[in-house]
């Protein structure tokens, strides 16, 4: 019998830690990890290449056609992004280009665009794929969904956290008030804004540590798929 492909959702807001959760409990499934935001970002970065406003939905239409968006696995799991060729993995991860992402997520066109490919990955392997519609529009049938969430305290110390790792000189303020811009922006948005799914099951991950949060996930999807089991 052919192995059933499994499909586990999570979305939620930004520092939630929907990436790292979502990573750590693919690897240990031996699933595919699929970060959908970076996709957005990669658009994002295309429109801050051409020179364009990311909030012109007429302007950032018109580039998508010339837009080539891949994206394929390190031997490790880790996703790599490709813009017209060029792996710009590393070029997307700015807090400049979070603001670019999420304001050309708002586009309707831009949503159409990048839809069937987060569906035909998800087709192909058995997948836990995050982002902030997974379980209401990219994948309403998945088996698993979960809305994956934290303070607002919590997740700005993570974010921040996250940054000085890179060596970003932002401040806990500055991050906050990105955060809390950009949740207010992608949840307002018409187009597939940021809400759980009906059937999601809700994770607050404030006063877990990552490794509790890793586990209570990971137990979810043994519950709905007990082959990922290891
Ligand atoms: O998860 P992230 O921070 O990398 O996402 C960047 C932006 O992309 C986020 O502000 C909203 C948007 N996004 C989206 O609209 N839908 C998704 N499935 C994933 C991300």
């Amino acid at each position: 019998m052919a192995e059933r492909v499994c499909a586990v959702a999570i979305d939620g807001p930004s520092g939630a830690g929907k990436s790292t959760i979502a990573k750590a409990v693919a690897a240990r499934c031996g699933f595919v990890y699929v970060d959908t935001g970076a996709i957005y970002r990669t658009v994002g970065l295309a429109v801050r290449r051409a020179g364009e406003d990311p909030h012109d939905a007429g302007a950032v239409a018109a580039l998508l056609p010339g837009l080539d968006i891949r994206f394929d696995y390190a031997p490790d799991g880790t996703q790599r992004m490709f813009l017209n060729g060029e792996d710009v993995s590393g070029d997307i991860r700015t807090p400049e280009m979070s603001m670019y992402a999420s304001a050309v997520s708002a586009i309707p066109a831009v949503r159409a665009f990048l839809l069937e490919m987060q569906r035909a990955i998800a087709r192909s392997r058995s997948a836990v794929m995050d982002g902030r519609d997974i379980g209401t529009v990219v994948l309403p049938d998945a088996g698993l969904k979960l809305f994956l969430t934290a303070s607002p305290e919590a997740r700005a110390v993570r974010r921040l956290r996250e940054l000085r790792a890179k060596g970003d000189p932002s401040t806990l303020e500055e991050v906050a008030a990105d955060m809390a811009r950009r949740d207010h922006d992608d949840a307002s948005r018409a187009a597939a804004p940021l809400r759980a799914a009906e059937d999601a099951v809700l994770v607050d991950t404030s006063d877990m540590t990552l490794d509790e949060s890793i586990q209570a996930v990971y137990e979810l999807v043994c519950r709905t798929y007990p082959e990922a089991a290891r």
